[in-house]
């Protein structure tokens, strides 16, 4: 049997596995946020021609059934099938030039004062030619050289000794060696016959638990080349860390979750190479920034004692690695560093963002807040530092929400609601005519505002009486933001009592942080936000809903993506690798699963905006009475 593609390639099937499997087989992965459990909804295909068994149709309208929608995971193929898949439901490669962000990065770079000093370096000499009087070899001849200019102690891997003979004598003797830089000792990673023209390339990575990010660096001039980004594809482990952890442990599935991130990788820095013409060989080095679970999986570590109390990672400081032994399609000798961690809760990601924010440098006390598929918060100052991490969940990533997906093109990111006549005005990404789904921003600001214009009252259900927009749908209750051809984009009461969860979760983090840490709110000087919001995070929205506290906007400051951004850092300063060490070792961490008051806070914070309004005195004015 066959299933027949878009494309019109055919692929083959069997009745006892699920389509989403037989597309995995040949490498064709569609969101499958739930592991295939056949719960989030997101593998959707539609069925063109051809009978199938349908084992569940969970989070598929009556409408969509009947057009032919199916999902994937439970979907198995009785005959030849012919299949659309939509767009929203491909796991994607999206690569654009950042100019405005090429621009903040150098900025950033140039006022913190880091020197250009990459973690590797690239070395040109002379050396001379071999006689019948000085005939040692040319291993030999290469280190007096290096041993004349001062740099005695060299590390030189046996993959290097492969290609040295032809590449000395190609250009007359002349060669140029990229090096791992260290005080001590030079490391070779790779050697080109003569003055090698080709500039120096680095990665930067951000393996978050939804979305990687990967930025093409020019190293010799601090420069962003471009940015490639996708969706975790060990998304079809699970949403969250935990369940990728049971499915690693549990399961055996540890070396396919390796792979699945290591192939994600490859993918992104092959497409950003590929679209600048950088050649492979002239890629010399990886930051990667994650939290510890994704480090793990990354590196290809056991993570099971994460999840079992006391909650132990195998490292938080991670030795070297090199691409050779990591799977990555590069030079196989170029060094990989991953970002310290803190704990099995506070990770690289978290280490990098603050090395971004400069909180760690500062007189007043500051907080950071990484609103992901976890939310870690951490406040201090020059002098010290104390982390927490509280579970909101994957729900502003798109995860958990019917029509939620991640800040890329095509997804609503903001949303008006005129107070009087109701009527809804949205903003999406990249301009697209038709929507696809709605982002963290989208559903921060809608819900922001359905609340203030009453159709959403402080428990978070949706008022039927006040606009014609709420009906009855598959999950319950719904509201539309968008009326679509053929597909409305809704959220449901049951995506808004998630979202609230997670806003709770958020707010009783930072309560608990400040009570443990002995300051209030008044103390704190700025409130740094990182997160997948993409460009937009309205802060006041988030304000009204309760997720950030009620303090004079010009506190906050939306930073975007922190954690690659210190993987850029990272990358190109060598005071910048001594600072990120620093920030790991100083950072205290607060397990907030034992804490009484943390989980006083939440019940508290299952209200919109709070069971405390009066500490919302500005929405307080704001709610219809
Ligand atoms: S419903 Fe198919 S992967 Fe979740």
């Amino acid at each position: 049997m066959h299933i027949t593609l878009p494309s019109g390639k055919k692929i083959p099937c069997e009745p006892g596995v699920s389509i989403l499997q037989s597309l995995r087989e040949e490498g064709i992965y569609l969101t499958s946020s739930c592991g295939g459990k056949g719960t989030c909804g997101k593998c959707r295909i539609i069925i063109q021609s051809g009978s199938a068994d349908i084992q569940s149709t969970m989070k598929l309208s009556r409408e969509e059934i009947d057009k032919g929608y199916a999902i994937a995971c439970k979907t198995y193929p009785a005959e030849d099938l012919v299949i659309d898949m939509p767009k929203e439901s491909m796991l994607t490669v999206d690569g654009k030039v950042a100019t405005g962000k090429a621009e903040d990065l150098l900025k950033l770079f140039r006022t913190i004062g880091a020197d250009l000093s990459p973690l590797t370096e690239r070395l040109t000499l002379q050396l001379p030619p071999p006689t019948l009087d000085d005939n040692i070899s040319d291993l030999e001849r290469l280190k007096r050289e290096l041993s004349s200019k001062g740099l005695g102690c060299l590390r030189v891997p046996f993959r290097f000794l492969l290609g040295l003979s032809q590449n000395a004598r190609k250009e007359n003797w002349k060669i140029t060696l990229s090096t791992i830089h260290s005080e001590d000792c030079h490391e070779i990673i790779n050697v080109f016959p003569g003055q090698h023209p080709v500039p120096q390339y680095g990665i930067a990575i951000d393996i978050g638990t939804t979305t990687i990010v990967v930025y093409l660096i020019d190293l010799s001039k601090g420069i962003l080349v471009d940015v490639a980004s996708t969706y975790n594809s060990q998304i079809r482990f699970g949403d969250d860390v935990i369940t990728r952890i049971v499915h690693a442990t549990e399961h055996h599935e540890l070396k396919n979750i390796n792979r699945a991130v290591i192939s994600d990788i490859n993918e992104l820095v092959l497409l950003l190479a590929e679209n600048h013409t950088v050649r492979l060989d002239s890629i010399d080095c990886l930051v990667i920034s994650g939290n510890t679970t994704m480090t793990h999986f990354f590196l290809g570590l056991d993570p099971s004692s994460i999840r079992e109390e006391p909650y132990i990672p195998t490292a938080n400081i991670f030795p070297l690695s090199y691409a050779g032994e990591l799977g990555i399609t590069l030079n196989p000798s170029i060094p990989v560093y991953s970002f310290p961690c803190v704990s099995s809760y506070v990770g690289g990601d978290i280490v990098s963002g603050i090395l971004a924010t400069r909180m760690h440098e500062k007189e007043e006390i500051s907080i950071f807040i990484d609103i992901g598929t976890n939310g870690e918060i951490v406040i201090g100052n020059a002098e010290w530092l104390m982390s927490v991490a509280c579970s909101a969940g994957p729900c502003f990533e798109g995860s958990g929400i019917r029509h939620g997906m991640r800040a890329t093109n095509g997804a609503i990111e903001g949303v008006k609601i005129d107070p009087e006549t109701r009527e809804v005005e949205i903003r999406v990404i990249g301009d697209e005519a038709r929507p696809m789904g709605i982002c963290g921003s989208g559903m921060i600001d809608a819900i922001a505002e359905m609340f203030i214009a009453g159709i959403l009252n402080q428990k978070g259900k949706l008022q039927p009486e006040t606009s014609e927009r709420i009906r009855t749908g598959e999950d319950g209750t719904e509201f539309v933001i968008y009326y679509g051809d053929g597909k409305d984009i809704v959220l449901s009461e049951p995506d808004i009592e998630n979202i609230v969860r997670a806003k709770a979760a958020i707010y009783a983090g930072f309560t608990t942080l400040l009570l443990e840490a002995g300051f209030s709110f008044d103390d704190v000087h700025r409130i740094y936000i990182a997160g997948g919001f993409g460009k937009f995070l309205d802060v006041e929205k988030a304000v009204i809903i309760g997720m950030l506290p009620e303090l004079p906007k010009e506190k906050f400051e939306y930073m975007g993506n922190t954690s690659v951004t210190g993987a850029y850092l990272f990358l190109l300063s060598r005071k910048m690798r001594a600072e990120a060490e620093e920030i790991a070792r100083k950072m205290t961490y607060l397990e907030l699963s034992i804490s009484r008051s943390f989980m006083d806070e939440y019940m508290s914070g299952l209200f919109i905006p709070h069971t405390n309004i009066d500490a919302f005195p500005v929405v307080k004015s704001l709610m219809k009475q």
